[in-house]
């Protein structure tokens, strides 16, 4: 690790208390000049710090920026140790971890990022991904399980999401079918999970599970095209450490849900969050748009509805989009 990397260990674990340049020095076997370098580097790169002469330097409780040390210190034993590596920004976590696994990388290495630069959607859309208002994650894993089970990677990601922003917010949050978090009906999470699947055995090589979260709007308000529909966790930059935090709360919880994801654990709750189970909505499908009511979502996590004709179906995802 750098001295920076060092230094900022001991600050977050230790937020709001004071180091002194003299003692950093010391325990790092470095010159204060060396630590004052580090602390300015940090601080050009977002973090704020209290500076007491006499006392030294303590990273502010407010400070809100992102780092792999930040999450750590929030991550309890089930998360194991994960690989964490954050970017200020980045083309699309989704891409390049899939990079990654493919050059081997190993289950459980997460990219968190600031901001993404081409943040991808489901159907092919793009995720507007802007710079310091959103959390922007993606977690690599390897399960031994078939194509038609990987949509329990992606349910259980939205059962950890909404547990994490309603424990780190107080809010209220609902999930839309199949992948959307929902805090007072605007969508403040998206997640995409995408595969590479062995051919011949049909199962999955690996998964790139990615979740995106709007912390708050961003500085101008959300682009015309999903203004109606968008909303953050908070309405407004808040004061604390909450993006790390997040982070921490939805890897946490994950991984807990996929280290027994055969069990679905998740499921009971991903169906008492459901935003839509006995309303009406419009069924987005290839054809036409068609007002139907969501009954029930079964074992699978499909979707059945029944049409206005006295018709039924079951939608898998990926088939359709909802409006409520
Ligand atoms: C959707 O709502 O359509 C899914 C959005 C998924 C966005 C996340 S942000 C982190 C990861 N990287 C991406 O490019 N997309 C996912």
């Amino acid at each position: 690790m750098s001295v920076k990397e060092e230094i900022l260990k001991m600050f977050e674990g230790s937020r709001g208390d004071f180091f002194s340049g003299g003692e950093l020095a010391s325990k790092l076997g470095v010159s204060r000049n060396a630590i004052w370098k580090a602390v300015r580097q940090l601080e050009r790169e977002g973090y704020q710090f209290e500076a007491v002469s006499g006392r030294g330097y303590a990273l502010r409780r407010e400070s809100d920026v992102i780092s792999a040390q930040g999450i750590k210190k929030y991550l309890g034993r089930t998360a194991g140790n994960p690989d964490i590596k954050v970017y200020r920004t980045i083309t699309s976590t989704n891409t390049v971890l899939k990079e990654m696994a493919s050059e081997g990388a190993a289950e459980g290495t997460v990219l968190v990022a600031a901001e993404q630069t081409a943040g991808k959607g489901r159907m092919s859309r793009k995720f507007h991904s802007p710079g310091g208002t959103g959390l922007y994650l993606s977690i690599l894993l390897r399960p031994k399980m078939k194509a038609q089970e990987a949509l329990f990677i992606t349910t259980a990601a939205a059962v950890a999401v909404a547990r994490t922003v309603e424990e780190v917010s107080g809010k209220q949050a609902g999930i839309k079918w199949v992948n959307d978090v929902l805090i007072d009906r605007k969508k403040i999470c998206g997640i995409l999970t995408e595969a590479s699947f062995d051919l011949e055995s049909g199962e999955l090589e690996y998964a790139v599970c990615g979740i995106g979260v709007n912390i708050c709007p961003p500085e101008g308000g959300f682009p015309e095209e999903i203004k109606d529909i968008a909303g953050g966790v908070f309405d407004a930059p808040s004061a604390g450490d909450v993006k790390n935090r997040i982070a921490a709360g939805i890897i946490e919880k994950f991984m807990e849900y996929y280290a027994n994801l055969p069990e679905h654990s998740f499921f009971e709750e991903y169906v008492r969050r459901s935003v839509i189970v006995g309303k009406e909505i419009v069924v987005l499908g290839k054809d036409k748009p068609r007002k139907a009511t969501a009954l029930s979502i079964n074992q699978n996590c499909n979707l059945t509805v029944r049409y206005d004709d006295g018709t039924e179906e079951t939608l898998s995802s990926g088939e359709v989009s909802i409006k409520i």
